[in-house]
Formats: C-alpha cells, sequence, structure tokens
C-alpha cells in the first residue's frame, strides 16, 4: 500500500525535528486567519446599506447564496487540505544539515489514482449543484417587461407602451415576475441586483433576457458587473420595488408629458435648457427637446441620483454637475456647456421641478 509506506517513511523524520517550527507556524496560520475573519466581518458589515449577496431578498439570490456558500465550504475544504498537505511537507521535509541523502519517491499510483479521483467527484458535486441552481433561476411566466439598454455610463429602462423611459431608476410591482430585455448601446456591460438575482452580460448587438421577483417593496441597489471604461464604478441604478397599486400610479405618472414650469426661474430655466446645446442629447417630453443619446429627463426631479448614481439628487450636486460633469465623472460624455452661474440655476430650477 503506497500511501501507508509513504506515512510510514515520514514519521521516524517527524519525531525528531519538526516540534519547535510546527507550533510556532501553526499560531502563525491561526493568528492569520483569525486576522483575516475580523477583516473580512468587518468589511461586510460596514455599510449595511451596501448590497451584498449575503442579504438576499428574492428566492433567486437566496438559492444563489446557498450555492455559493457551498461552494465556499468545499473551497476551503479543498484548500486546508491542499495547504495543510504543502505545509506539512515543506517542513518535514526541508533540508537539513548533514543530511545529504534524501530518499527519492517516484510516482505512487495510488496516491495519483485519488488526487485524480476526489476531485472528480468534487467537479460532479458542483457541477450538479449548479445545474439544479440554474433550473430553479428561470422564473416561469414573465408578468412585466423591462428593456433595459446599457451605456457608458448610465442606465436606460424603457416600459412597453414605448412612452416612459428613464435613466438609472426602475420601479417593478412587488411579487409579479419581471421579464427583462437587456441591450448595450456600446461595449459590454452587465446587469446586476446582488440582492435579487444574478448577473446577466449585455454584449452589444445581442439581446440577453433575464427573470426576477422580488417579494418584498424596497430600494435595492444595481450596479454594472462588467468593467466598461473609465467609469463603471459610477453605473449604478436604483431598483425600487413597490406594491402594484403604487407601481401603477408611478408607471401612469412617468407616462405623462413633463411638467411645466410654475415660478419665473423654472421658466427661465426651461427657456435656457431649450435654446442651449442640452436638447441635441436629452429629451423632455412635452417640448422640443427629443435628443436620444442623453438620458431622459422628463421626470428627472422624482429620481433618487444623478449621473448613475454618482451624487444624490438635490439643487447643489444638480448645479455642480451641470457646472462641470467632468470634475464630477471624468470621461463622461456630457460636456460642460457655457452659461452664467444665473443661466445654470434657472436650468437647475426647471429640472428639479420635472417631478
Ligand atoms: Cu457598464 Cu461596467
Amino acid at each position: 500500500m503506497g500511501v501507508r509506506r509513504l506515512l510510514k517513511s515520514i514519521v521516524p523524520v517527524a519525531g525528531s525535528h519538526w516540534e519547535t517550527p510546527y507550533v510556532g507556524l501553526r499560531r502563525l496560520v491561526a493568528a492569520l486567519v483569525a486576522v483575516s475573519f475580523v477583516v473580512l466581518a468587518v468589511a461586510a458589515e460596514a455599510d449595511a446599506a451596501a448590497p451584498s449577496i449575503l442579504r438576499p431578498a428574492s428566492q433567486s439570490a437566496q438559492d444563489i447564496r446557498h450555492l455559493s456558500l457551498w461552494l465556499l465550504v468545499i473551497c476551503l475544504l479543498v484548500f486546508v487540505v491542499v495547504e495543510g498537505l504543502l505545509i506539512t511537507v515543506i517542513v518535514l521535509f526541508r533540508r537539513r544539515r548533514r543530511e545529504e541523502d534524501v530518499r527519492q519517491v517516484y510516482g505512487n499510483s495510488n496516491l495519483e489514482f485519488l488526487w485524480t479521483l476526489i476531485p472528480a467527484i468534487l467537479v460532479i458535486i458542483i457541477f450538479t449543484m449548479t445545474i439544479r441552481s440554474m433550473g430553479a433561476l428561470q422564473l416561469q411566466g414573465g408578468e412585466v417587461a423591462v428593456k433595459v439598454t446599457g451605456h457608458q455610463w448610465w442606465w436606460e429602462f424603457e416600459y412597453p407602451d414605448g412612452k416612459v423611459k428613464l435613466a438609472n431608476e426602475v420601479h417593478i410591482p412587488a411579487g409579479r415576475t419581471v421579464n427583462i430585455s437587456l441591450e448595450s448601446a456600446d461595449v459590454i456591460h452587465s446587469f446586476w441586483v446582488p440582492q435579487l438575482g444574478g448577473k446577466t452580460d449585455m454584449p452589444p448587438g445581442h439581446v440577453n433576457r433575464a427573470t426576477f421577483l422580488a417579494a418584498t417593496p424596497g430600494v435595492y441597489q444595481g450596479e454594472c458587473a462588467e468593467f466598461c471604461g473609465l467609469q463603471h464604478a459610477h453605473m449604478r441604478f436604483d431598483l425600487v420595488v413597490e406594491d402594484s397599486a403604487r407601481f401603477s400610479a408611478w408607471l401612469r405618472h412617468q407616462g405623462e408629458p413633463a411638467a411645466e414650469p410654475v415660478s419665473d426661474q423654472a421658466k427661465r430655466g426651461q427657456q435656457t435648457f431649450l435654446s442651449q446645446p442640452c436638447l441635441g442629447c436629452h429629451a423632455i417630453r412635452g417640448t422640443t427637446a427629443a435628443g436620444a443619446t442623453a438620458p431622459d429627463l422628463t421626470h428627472v426631479g422624482s429620481r433618487r441620483s444623478i449621473g448613475a448614481g454618482t451624487l444624490p439628487n438635490d439643487p447643489q450636486s444638480l448645479e455642480r454637475w451641470i457646472r462641470d460633469p467632468q470634475a464630477v465623472k471624468p470621461g463622461v460624455l456630457m460636456p460642460a456647456v457655457p452659461m452664467t452661474d444665473a443661466q445654470r440655476a434657472d436650468i437647475v430650477a426647471y429640472l428639479e421641478g420635472l417631478q
């Protein structure tokens, strides 16, 4: 029996030399493991608002977490066994003085069979678990359809009636299966709401589909999960899950044309907006602004953020964004349009009024 002979050959060597370094090493490894756990735990809990697959909010996300944790356990076991053997062998068979001849061992059929069989079994287990989870993630019977287009670096959401189009914020009704179609306008992006489901890539020229269902109303953070250029990290969106009545009211409101400005300042802002290059890229339904390359601003005042999750949506941030988009989000396609401070304040008043 090869393994037994191999182990036997280890024991006498072990008895005489290994105590001191092994104890030191064990302490070091234990300390490293403890520190890693503390760092991970602190990092995970530091921002309770951060989207985390460890806080799933849908059945799909729970299935994914379940699978991830099992994979983690399997990987940890493999890691501990392999590293344990490695460290043991390094310590036991390190070169010692006055010991020139080391017995060389070549080939061991039993060992080779064993370390082929174990990984093969592990791969089969992981494959089976993955296939089962993938099946569970395919939800049937989509009731709500949303078209998602990824841009550098923002999200466009469109509802099937063709009227409702908005950026970086999408609302869905709780407890109903949502079918999303995913496309890209430029490079590869990836749609991901960590608390609700898996990632779906968005390669240009190809429509991908995904389904998800969120049972509990709330706001979930979505992000781009594929590096897509300089501002990849600033490509986020809010996914708002609400009950059916609120969702229907929201959708109806979003379908309406933009509100007419009320205050004098907002009226001036509208005129300035419509006389500046802004309307070449942005659309505001109900006005002459019909640009299609940048976010639709029809109800921009109602959104939670600007610049795809870069800044909160408030007058100061909007002013800052319009004054110098490149300073806020370097590389973004929006240029700084030259205008006076007063004109900019007017535009901010107008846009914030577009609820
Ligand atoms: Cu889009 Cu990363």
